[in-house]
């Protein structure tokens, strides 16, 4: 039988952070033998809020894929896709878009919050419709399974709705659409250094995959702790500390260890988050090894990106030629 199927994504508006890394990242790495794995460049979502400057997308999304490389995803077993060049998965954002009613969108959520973050008011169509979009991403090739941040949620929802009814309308309720199922993380919301309740890169409060051992250390050092802590001898309180927060997600042989100490006054928090930054260096430290890798081998980067998005082209036009037999759109 064939292997399920994981498709994810990235937006493609910078470099990936340590958000991404537990929220999705390495779900994907731990499943991409088990699955057959798509990795979406999302760069038509992108523009949703970089329409202004394209030009600068070209390059995110050679880093973008180039981060979730030096992750650890294995090229030979992963599909990696630049979003526009799947035309199947524009023709079905137009179809998926019938069924999803304006209000529902502007409910959504986590437009709500990037909304604001970005300071809109007026919505753009193509922004408020991203997450129809994403509906499309996630079915033209049948996923069962997308890794996702906890962020993402309202957006699985849709996408399932989008399915059922879909299905309903046009298939007798048979699963002509796949019905996706979200795959939260342990830790499906990482905090920002500044104490923000999310990692975001519009949010200048990240910790980059691409950051070298010493900025990890000093960003580190900046990050907002237990903020009645004032003296080494004040006795700290983990469960409000972005460092432990941290400790929790990178440091799995020793934040028990921490939160004793942390809660007894026996480590003070500079020596506290030197811990966590070694801990944090010694899982990058692979990744910038093949980073350092692909970085040099742009061409064979590039190669992989349209090999996958040709081999998306071929699962999408096959998906909407079923769409289109079902909804009798043939002539
Ligand atoms: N919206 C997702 C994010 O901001 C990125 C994304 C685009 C995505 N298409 C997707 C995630 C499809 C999962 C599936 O992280």
């Amino acid at each position: 039988m064939d292997r399920k199927r994981i498709l994810t994504g990235d937006r493609t508006t910078g470099l990936l952070h340590l958000g991404h890394l537990v929220g999705s990242l390495q779900n994907r790495i731990r499943l991409q033998e088990e699955y057959e794995t798509f990795v979406l460049l999302a760069d038509v979502q992108a523009l949703t809020t970089h329409y202004q400057n394209p030009a600068m997308l070209k390059e995110s999304v050679y880093q973008v894929a180039i981060d979730n490389l030096a992750a650890g995803l294995d090229p030979d077993k992963v599909t990696i896709i630049q979003q526009s060049r799947v035309a199947s998965i524009a023709e079905l954002t137009v179809l998926f878009s019938m069924l999803v009613s304006v209000n529902v969108l502007r409910h959504n959520p986590t437009i709500k919050t990037e909304a604001a973050q970005y300071g809109y008011h007026d919505l753009t169509y193509g922004f408020l419709g991203y997450p129809v979009s994403q509906a499309a991403d996630i079915t033209f090739c049948g996923a069962d399974l997308v890794p996702v941040g906890e962020d993402q949620l309202p957006h699985m929802e849709l996408s399932r709705k989008i399915a059922r009814r879909f299905n309903e309308l046009y298939a007798g309720g048979e699963e002509l659409i796949k019905i996706p199922q979200a795959l939260v993380s342990d830790t499906p919301r990482l905090p920002g250094l500044d104490g923000n309740s999310k990692m975001g890169k519009s949010l200048g409060n990240a910790v980059y995959l691409t950051d070298d051992a010493e900025t990890v250390s000093r960003k580190i050092q900046t990050a907002v702790t237990d903020t009645n802590r004032i003296a080494v001898k004040d006795r700290g309180n983990p469960d409000i500390c972005t460092v432990y927060a941290y400790h929790k997600a990178f440091n799995s042989g020793e934040y028990r260890e921490i939160s004793e100490m942390c809660r007894s006054a026996q480590i003070g928090c500079v020596a506290c988050k030197k811990r966590l930054a070694q801990k944090i260096n010694e899982l990058f430290d692979p990744m910038r090894e093949r980073r350092a890798y692909y970085n040099q081998r742009r061409d064979e980067v590039r190669a992989l990106i349209l090999n996958g998005s040709e081999k998306a082209n071929r699962i999408g036009d096959e998906t909407m030629k079923r769409i289109r037999a079902a909804m009798k759109l043939e002539i």
